[in-house]
Order: structure tokens, then sequence, then C-alpha cells
């Protein structure tokens, strides 16, 4: 059977654990090089004793593929740099940059901190910018280059999440800017909205997110296995997907999706500056009807 990234160089933030974890091991298992980075955080971003990424490695070297970790925290300008360096100095260039890292600090709106509004912030948004700019310098040099980025279904309006809802909805703008930047360099941009049950999903009350999942203990070999996000993953990091850029796709259980832009769905005109008595009487007939709410899903 061939594989699709043979020759291939790839860097996965957050790859030791969750959804990260099994998007090294497919890219790996697909025949490209990897570096694995994980920071080894808990879910609310807390620094644990050791990371995970060794592990990772270790599982992709014992299947007899080649990949080395790395440890930095990706939110920072030198983590991000110190990820594609290695990956320069190890294998020789940078092909795909899957950032999958993420935490979670979830609070409703009125009761958050500003502490948790920056930390979540900083990982996810600021955490993209910190791989993505020394990652995009190198591969427009080589005129190639492959990036998956990681939002979620939450950027579509999940109340307790504030923080990441935003950042996850300013990742598609930063995924949506950098496709129309670099489209000429043959570099691709897209993003991925996953779904598994993973340690992350775990501290979601249940009923707070759609069908049911299983804890992620048990969710080896279920729909929900985390296994099952990465393909779309290593169809996006192919030669094959040259002309794939600037979209957004769901993969969550056996489902892979293609989501739409933002577009305006009804438009009035005015002949001139709008008369706001005039808006006040049109406004429900027109741009009132129809409209539905933001989807309050996870
Ligand atoms: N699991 C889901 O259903 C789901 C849904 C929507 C979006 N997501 C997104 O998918 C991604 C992966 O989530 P998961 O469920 O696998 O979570 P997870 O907690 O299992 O894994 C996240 C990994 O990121 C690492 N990490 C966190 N901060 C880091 C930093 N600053 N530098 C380097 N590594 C860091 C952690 O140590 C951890 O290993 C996240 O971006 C998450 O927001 C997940």
């Amino acid at each position: 059977m061939s594989r699709h990234l043979e020759g291939k160089v790839a860097a996965v933030t957050g790859g030791g654990r969750g959804i990260g974890r099994e998007v090294a091991r497919a890219l790996a298992a697909q025949g490209a090089a990897v570096v694995v980075n994980d920071l080894g955080v808990t879910v609310a971003g807390q620094r644990e004793t050791s990371s995970p990424a060794d592990d990772v490695v270790k599982e992709i070297k014992a299947s007899g593929g080649k990949a080395s970790s790395n440890h930095e925290d990706i939110s920072t300008p030198e983590g991000g740099e110190s990820l594609v360096n290695q990956a320069i100095k190890e294998f020789g260039q940078l092909d795909i940059l899957v950032n999958v890292a993420g935490i979670l600090r979830d609070r409703m709106i009125f009761n958050m901190t500003i502490e948790e509004w920056d930390a979540v912030i900083r990982v996810h948004l600021r955490g993209h910018f910190c791989t993505m700019r020394p990652a995009t310098a190198h591969m427009r040099e080589r005129r190639f280059g492959r990036i998956i980025n990681f939002s979620s279904n939450s950027a579509q309006g999940a109340p307790g999440q504030p923080n990441y809802a935003a950042a996850k909805a300013g990742i598609l703008g930063l995924t949506w800017s950098s496709a129309a930047a670099l489209q000429k360099y043959n570099i691709t941009v897209n993003a991925i909205m996953p779904g598994a049950a993973t340690r992350m999903t775990d501290t979601i009350p249940a009923g707070r997110l759609p069908g049911t999942r299983p804890e992620a203990t048990n969710a080896s070999g279920t729909p929900m296995d985390p296994a099952n996000v990465p393909p779309i993953i290593v169809y996006l990091a192919s030669d094959e997907a040259a002309d794939v850029t600037g979209q957004t796709f769901g993969a969550s259980g056996y489902r892979i999706s293609r989501f739409t832009h933002l577009e305006a769905d009804k438009i009035i005109y005015s002949d001139g500056p709008w008369d706001i008595e005039h808006l006040f009487k049109v406004f429900k007939q027109t741009l009132g009807t129809g409209m539905k709410p933001p989807r309050m899903t996870m």
C-alpha cells in the first residue's frame, strides 16, 4: 500500500495526548518524520512533571517511524521557533504543521477573570501565530507547505466558553487570512473542527455535548475514538490536496463535513444613508425574519 506522506516532515503541537497524539501517529504511519511537541500540562494549562511527547515518539519509533520530541510552550515566539528549527535541524525541512495544542478555562462571561480569558486566548490563538509565523517564513522560501489549524464547534456559540469560542473563531480568521496570503507560494491553510472523547471532553458536564460520548478511557474502538479524526488531516497534508485551502472541515466520529464561509443571507438597500425611522419600520419584515440563534452546542 502506498504511503501518502513519504519524505515529508511534520510538526504537531499538543501531540502528546488526545487528538494530537493520534495525528502524530497517523502522519508518521504515512511516512512523515514527525516532531511531536507537547508541554505537558493539565486541561486547565497547569504544568505537569513530565511531557507525554516522549511516549508518543517512542511509540512511533517502535513502529518503524521517524520522530523526535519537543517540550516547548507553543504560546511563546521562542517555543514556536524552536519547533520549526528542530524540524529543519533534525529532518532538513518542515512541510506540514498541525496546530493541535489547547487548554480550557470554562466560565460564564460575567464570572470570567482576565487570567482565564488571557490563558485560553494565549495557548490557542497566540499559539497558532507563534508556530505559523516561523513555519510560513520557511515554507515560503521552499514554495511548499501544508498548515492545519484546530478550531472548534464552540466557535459557533458555546455559552460557557467565551474565551475558548473567541479563540477558536479567531483561528478561523487567521486560517482564512493566511490561506489567501499564501496560496501563491503553494502553501495551503485549512481548519478542523474535531469531535472526540478525550480528557478535555471529560471535563464537560454530561448533557452539554451533542449525542452521547464515552469517557476518554473507554473511547478506544468507538466512533468517538480520537484516532477517527486524523484521516482528513492526512489528506489535507498530502500533495493531493494542493488546491484545498481556506476551508473548514468537521471530523467527528465516522463523519467528515465541510463548512460554508460566512455569507450575507439577507440584504436591504437604501438609496443613500439609512433613515433611522425607516430602518425601525422595515427591520422586522426584512432582516428580522428567519433569524437563527448561534449554535448552543459545545
Ligand atoms: N476533543 C474534542 O472533542 C474537541 C472538540 C473541539 C476542539 N478540540 C480541540 O482539539 C485540540 C486537541 O484537544 P484534545 O481533546 O485532544 O485535548 P487534550 O487535553 O487531550 O490534548 C491537548 C494537548 O495540548 C498540550 N498543550 C496544552 N498547552 C500547550 C502549550 N502551550 N504548548 C504545548 N502543548 C500544549 C497538552 O499538554 C495536551 O497534551 C484542542 O485544540 C481542542 O481545543 C477538541
